[in-house]
């Protein structure tokens, strides 16, 4: 059993878009993978978005704040789900204090951190890597870049890397389809736009080796 966690001390980088992308592709390759939504925002997190998905293989969230009563009640409940599933990808809010950042980090296999290329958001993903201090290192994801200014984002990515960040080669663009999934219950990699659905499955094929590496 794999464990993934999606992190940033900054909100609306993208982690429940990245953290439900990579469950539901996982899934639909025939993976049992829970989602676990740490997040207590009503609108904008997981548990609302996939209870609106139909004939999906990713069921809305068997652990979250809402059951539990709270993010670290949900985080506890990580165990229980180890014997059914091969993954648990769990999506978390923002604005976490250090301590929780770290908790929830020592308990998972691999720390993905979400970043625009804003300065204000990459700050921010390079300060929630320092806060976390895990042993394999947290793997920074750019996202939303504007495709008319991917070179700015692999600018972005090649500053990270001189920097000693690990950064995947994925970059994920800014796409009206992805912006759209949350609001018609539709999982990210079945978006009717090709581009969107590549960065999805290019980003999950990488995201599954750096958690098993
Ligand atoms: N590839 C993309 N293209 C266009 N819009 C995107 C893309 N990925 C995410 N978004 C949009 O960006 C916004 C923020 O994304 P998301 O909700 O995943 O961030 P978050 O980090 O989970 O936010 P929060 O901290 O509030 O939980 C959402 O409106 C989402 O639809
Ligand atoms: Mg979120």
């Amino acid at each position: 059993m794999t464990k993934i966690a999606f992190m940033s001390a900054k909100g609306g980088v993208g982690k429940t878009a990245l953290s439900v992308a990579v469950a539901s592709a996982t899934a639909a390759e025939g993976r049992t993978v829970a989602l676990v939504d740490t997040d207590p925002q009503i609108s904008g997190s997981a548990t609302p978005w996939l209870r609106r998905v139909e004939n999906t293989t990713l069921m809305p969230p068997t652990l979250s704040y809402w059951d539990a009563g709270s993010t670290e009640a949900a985080v506890s409940g990580l165990p229980s789900l180890d014997a059914d599933h091969d993954f648990v990808i769990l999506d978390t809010p923002p604005r976490l204090d250090e301590v929780s950042l770290r908790t929830i980090a020592s308990l998972v296999d691999l720390v993905v951190v979400p970043t625009t290329t804003s300065d204000q958001d990459m700050e921010a993903a390079m300060q929630t890597i320092v806060s976390i201090r895990t042993k394999n290192k947290p793997v920074i994801v750019i996202t939303q870049a504007p495709p008319s200014a991917m070179h700015d984002a692999h600018a972005l990515q090649t500053q990270l890397r001189e920097r000693g960040f690990r950064v995947a080669n994925t970059i994920t663009r800014s796409l009206v389809a992805a912006r759209r999934a949350y609001r018609f219950g539709v999982l990210p990699h079945q978006v009717p736009d090709q581009n969107a659905v590549s960065d999805v499955i290019n980003l999950t094929t990488e995201i599954l080796t750096a958690a098993a590496n």
